[in-house]
């Protein structure tokens, strides 16, 4: 065993189902590998039996690297001194709502967890959150942490850049490993824009090697944008192992750092990159170095992606309205 201090990682909505593949991917070293961690559960009271029958489940998997396990309903004391915080604990939307209908009914959750965040998290906390709508949550927590560097709020948006990938690589009948530089535009809702002029195949832009904007723009960008709701039609709940899977690629990029060459998509706050007004928490190409992730600067946006973009955009202003006026900001 390590004599390296453990990585103190919270993960909220402990007892959830996307934290019932999350907890053992993060347990089992898929997030840092072999180093050590001690995971902080938050879960809301009524659920603390179950999430004391899942810590039974990880004790039962005997992880060499887990030095320790706490579980509670108060933030203040599951997140104090944490270095990562995943805000997965929110409910999800059911057949037919869009995840912006869940602003009033989650909002409110990321306003306490930002400012017990600010009371007791550690100095270097990274803070990615999961639970819909993901943008604006981590919008809101991270205006009730003010102590907190606000480039410290990221919010999910690697499910949909993974479900690009995945359903281009089937268009063009080739491996994901072919594929890089996607990006995933904006909010994680219906209005996202999974950007195929600046991915690239085998070095060459996908757009023209798909050479269909009509699948392009009636297949491929609805199948992606679309793809959470078509799985709560199927499934009867919404994604949760492949929502824990790019919640811990995620982290674990911001953690570790970019393959070169290469950039993923993240929900940041912006600087204005790309004309999004600064502040909103909308995704991007971004590339991490030692921790420190930069939006990707100079790509070429046409005229269809600048209103793709800008369409994904206005709807993160009237969510950030919408929780204006709710005085969650
Ligand atoms: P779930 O209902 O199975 O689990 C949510 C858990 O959160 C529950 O156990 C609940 O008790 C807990 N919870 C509620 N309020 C809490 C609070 N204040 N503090 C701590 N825990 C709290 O839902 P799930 O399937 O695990 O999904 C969780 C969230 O993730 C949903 O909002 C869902 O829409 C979202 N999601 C996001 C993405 C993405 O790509 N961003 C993908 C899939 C799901
Ligand atoms: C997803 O994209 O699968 C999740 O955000 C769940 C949802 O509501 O679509």
């Amino acid at each position: 065993m390590s004599t390296e201090a453990p990585t103190k990682i919270a993960v909220t909505g402990a007892a959830g189902q996307i934290c019932y593949s999350l907890l053992f991917r993060i347990a089992s070293g898929a997030l840092l590998g072999d180093r050590p961690i001690e995971l902080r559960l938050l879960e809301i009271t009524p659920a603390l039996k179950a999430l004391e029958g899942v810590v039974m489940e990880l004790d039962d998997c005997a992880f060499g690297n887990v030095v320790n396990i706490e579980i509670g309903d108060d933030p203040t004391k599951v997140f104090d001194g944490v270095n990562m915080a995943m805000l997965v604990g929110a409910m999800p939307r059911k057949a037919g709502m869009e995840r912006g209908d869940l602003l009033s009914a989650n909002g409110a959750i990321f306003t306490a967890q930002g400012r017990a965040l600010n009371e007791v998290a550690a100095d270097d906390v990274k803070v990615l959150v999961t639970g819909n709508p993901a943008n604006t949550n981590a919008l809101i927590a991270m205006r009730n942490a003010p102590d907190i560097p606000a480039e410290r709020f990221n919010a999910l948006t690697r499910l949909d850049h993974n479900r690009a990938l995945s359903q281009l690589a089937a268009k063009l009948g080739v491996p994901v490993t072919e594929l890089s530089n996607m990006t995933i535009w904006g909010n994680h809702s219906a209005t996202q824009y999974p950007d195929l002029f600046n991915a690239k195949v085998g070095g060459r832009s996908a757009a023209e090697a798909v050479g269909d904007q009509d699948w392009l723009e009636n297949t491929f960008i609805p199948t992606v944008a679309k793809r959470g709701a078509a799985i709560i039609e199927a499934r009867g709940l919404s994604s949760a192992a492949s929502a824990a899977n790019a919640t811990v690629e995620h982290m674990r990029d911001w953690a570790l750092g970019t393959p070169a060459g290469d950039w993923v998509s993240m929900a940041v706050p912006s600087d204005g990159s790309y004309g999004v007004p600064e502040g909103l928490i909308s995704s991007f190409p971004c590339t991490v170095t030692d921790g420190r992730y930069e939006i990707v600067q100079g790509l070429d946006i046409n005229e269809f992606s600048r209103a793709k973009i800008d369409a994904s955009v206005a709807e993160l202003v009237d969510e950030r309205n919408a929780v204006t006026e709710l005085g969650l900001i």
